[in-house]
This record gives structure tokens, sequence and C-alpha cells, in this order.
């Protein structure tokens, strides 16, 4: 028996083994709702103009591929937060804001999970439902990972007397993930209102609000979708920030994202920097140049962001005009079931309300995937593609 025989098969990832099984299908009329990309009415992921620019500029100016500094890139951080917490209070309090570059917002998590074990607390709470991979990077950290009640499956609706009611209940010190928008994979979030009643509980709690900020500008705007963030940081929580700029700049394989910990005091900065310091370099050393060195150069030239942020707002517009086109689809063709909530619903994703058997029995039968808990990314949607996926799913609606 070899070394690695003893060693159990996990399963695949839930999302990206979809994207597998998708691409073996052989099947012609084959629709991936299931993967988190943007996609164009052409249904690819290009690249945007803006990155394009950018990156024909790096080519001339960059004349050293030289490690970065453990923590990134002080410029890329400097723009990054001011674009996350608004320019007015990240000029007035970048200093007791720990600000470190990250590889995509999945480490963004680790690292702050990782600082989060070690020194502070391991009581972390998840919704449910959410991205898949929080409960497996939190776990992973070492942390004791539960759900929070978040989303009716059966009303198709946040439930959010639920939601109060649970966090009034945790112990102080715990923390709490929380999406400030476009929440994977319910695209439910809360109002400002039940943001500010959120707010509230967590100080009344002393609960540690951790932000997964994976779709800033997919909802309103680059400034809109960050009001839940800011609301909090202008009512003065110590809290974590996790960017990421796989969707916004479509960096998706560059592993663009940032970490962002907001303390009381300078001195608390620091000491929570050097922790931090060392989680990076035991897990990767120092972060990679070139996705952040393209943000560093659109968010910091006015023509390349004026051109980035028309390109945020034509995906922004392409997922809601998708997003319409399916709602009606399925509200005029739907014989006992109400699909008027999904246009409420924000960002790249939504729940259909699909159990997993219709969920499965669409994938055999009609070779369209979306995820088991019947997540779709509209932005897989097209003209060509619309009408088959609604008559699929109403044809599944009472089976
Ligand atoms: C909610 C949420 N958080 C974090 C991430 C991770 O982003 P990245 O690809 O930058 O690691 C994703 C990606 O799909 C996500 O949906």
């Amino acid at each position: 028996m070899g070394l690695f025989d003893q060693l159990s098969l996990l399963p695949p990832d839930p999302i990206l083994g979809l994207t597998a099984a998708f691409n073996a299908d052989p099947r012609k009329t084959k629709v991936n709702l299931s993967v988190g990309l943007f996609k164009t009415e052409e249904l690819k992921t290009p690249i945007l103009k803006s990155v394009k620019r950018a990156e024909a500029l790096l080519l001339e100016e960059q004349h050293s591929k030289e490690y970065l500094s453990i923590e990134g890139d002080r410029g890329y951080i400097q723009q990054v937060g001011a674009l996350v917490f608004g320019q007015p209070f990240w000029s007035r309090s970048s200093e007791q804001i720990v600000g470190v570059q990250t590889v995509g917002g999945t480490s963004a998590l680790k690292i702050g999970g990782d600082l989060l074990k070690r020194e502070i607390g391991k009581e972390l709470y998840i919704s449910e439902p959410t991205w898949p991979n929080h409960r497996g990077v939190f776990s992973h950290c070492g942390m004791r990972v539960q759900n929070y009640p978040y989303y009716d499956i059966k009303k198709n609706a946040l439930d959010l007397d639920q939601l109060y009611s649970f966090l009034a209940d945790l112990s102080a010190g715990s923390i709490v993930v929380l999406q400030p928008s476009c929440h994977n994979p319910t695209g439910a979030d809360p109002s400002l209102a039940e943001w500010r009643k959120l707010s509230a509980l967590f100080l009344e709690k002393r609960l540690i609000p951790f932000f997964d900020f994976a779709y800033q500008g997919f909802d309103e705007g680059v400034e809109q979708d960050a009001k839940a963030i800011r609301l909090f940081v202008q009512e003065g929580h110590e809290m974590f920030v996790a960017t990421s700029h796989s969707k916004n700049f479509g960096l998706y394989a560059e592993r663009v994202g940032a970490l962002f910990i907001v303390t009381h005091s300078k001195l608390a900065a620091e000491k929570t920097l050097s922790q931090i310091k060392v989680a990076i370099r035991t897990n990767y050393s120092n972060p990679p140049l070139h996705g952040a060195s393209i943000v560093y150069k659109i968010l910091s030239t006015p023509s390349l962001r004026k051109e980035w942020e028309e390109e945020l707002t034509g995906m922004r517009e392409r997922i809601i005009k998708m997003r319409g086109l399916f709602t009606e689809a399925l509200v005029a063709g739907s014989r006992n079931k109400e699909f008027r909530f999904l246009k409420e619903r924000k960002g790249l994703f939504s729940f259909c309300g699909l159990t997993e058997s219709q969920v499965d029995r669409i994938r055999s039968e009609d070779a369209i995937y979306m995820t088991g808990d019947g997540r779709i990314n509209v932005a897989g949607l097209n003209r060509d593609n619309l009408d088959y996926v609604v008559k699929s799913i109403l044809k599944n609606e009472t089976r």
C-alpha cells in the first residue's frame, strides 16, 4: 500500500466541480448558470478595456518584478481603502485601519480568520445560506463555524426577525460574517434602515462584524454598494472587511483583494498589522504584483477610472436587464408560483425557489447547470437561451 492510498476521496467543490461537469457535457443546448462570473450577451468574460489599457501602460513603465512588501503595495491599499470606506473617512482614519493586499477575496477571509482564531476568538457565524467556501475557509482557520438564520426559502424573502433575535442571543465577542451587497447566493440584501438596526444590535451585544465585500458596484454603484460598511464605521465598530476585485475589475485569475481591519487607535493598528504580517509571511510570504498594479493604475488615473466606471455600469445594466426579462418570462408563464420576488434581487445571483431534485432534473434532462441550492447566475442568460431556461424551470415547477 502506498503512502497516499489511505487518504479518503473528498467530493468536488460544489461550484467549481459543476463547471468541470458542464465542460464535459456534450449537449449543444447546455447552459451554465452555476459559476460566479460576469458574462456578456455573447456569454464571454472578456478582459475590460480599461484593464487592457492599464496593462499596456504597465508594460512600458514597470522595470522590476522584485518582491512586494509583506503587506503589499501601499498605493494600491490607499486607493482601495478610499474606494471601500469613502475618501473622507479614509483620509481621516486610515492610521487606525490596517490594510493589506491579499490573494483575491478568499485569502483576505483566510488571513483575517487566522488572526481571529489565534488572538481574538473562534465563535464565528455565517448566514444560512451563504457562499459555500465561507464554511471551508473559516473552519480551516480552526474557527467554530455555525449558521445564523438569514433567508426564508418558503417565503422567498429575508428573515430579519429571526436574524435579529438570533444575534441578540449570541455571546459578546462572537464574529459574524456579513455580505454588504449582492448576497451570494440569495441576492437578497437588507435595506439601509435594516443595516442601521443591525449596527445598533452589534454595538449593544458587542459582536464583531466581518464584512465580505466581493461585488462592489454590481448593485447600484461603487459608492452606494458600500453603504453598510460606511454606516458601520461611522457608528464606531471595530471590524474586518475583505474585498475582492475578481468581479468588479474582471480580474478573476489575477487574484486581487484586500483585507482591512478597523481598530480604535493607531497603536492597536500597529499591533494588529504586526500579527497580520506573520499570518501572510507564513502563508504565501507576500502578494502578487500584476493584478494590484492594474487596479492601482486604473483607480489613480482619471481617464482610466472613468472608463472602468462606465464598463462597470455596463456590467450592472446587463445584469439588471437579464434579471428583468427572466422574471417577466417566469411570471407570465407560471401557473402556480410567484416569481415576482426575483426582480428585487441584487447582483449576479438569485435563488429561484427550486428544490435540489428539481435542479438535478433540469441538469440531467435539459443540460442547464445551477448549484444544488437552486442558485442561478443571471449573467449566464442571453436572448438565445432565456426561453429555453424559462421553459425548463416552468416544466419542472410542479413536478
Ligand atoms: C461572497 C464571496 N466572497 C468571496 C469570494 C472570493 O472572491 P475571490 O475570487 O476574489 O477570492 C466570492 C467569489 O465568488 C464570493 O462570492
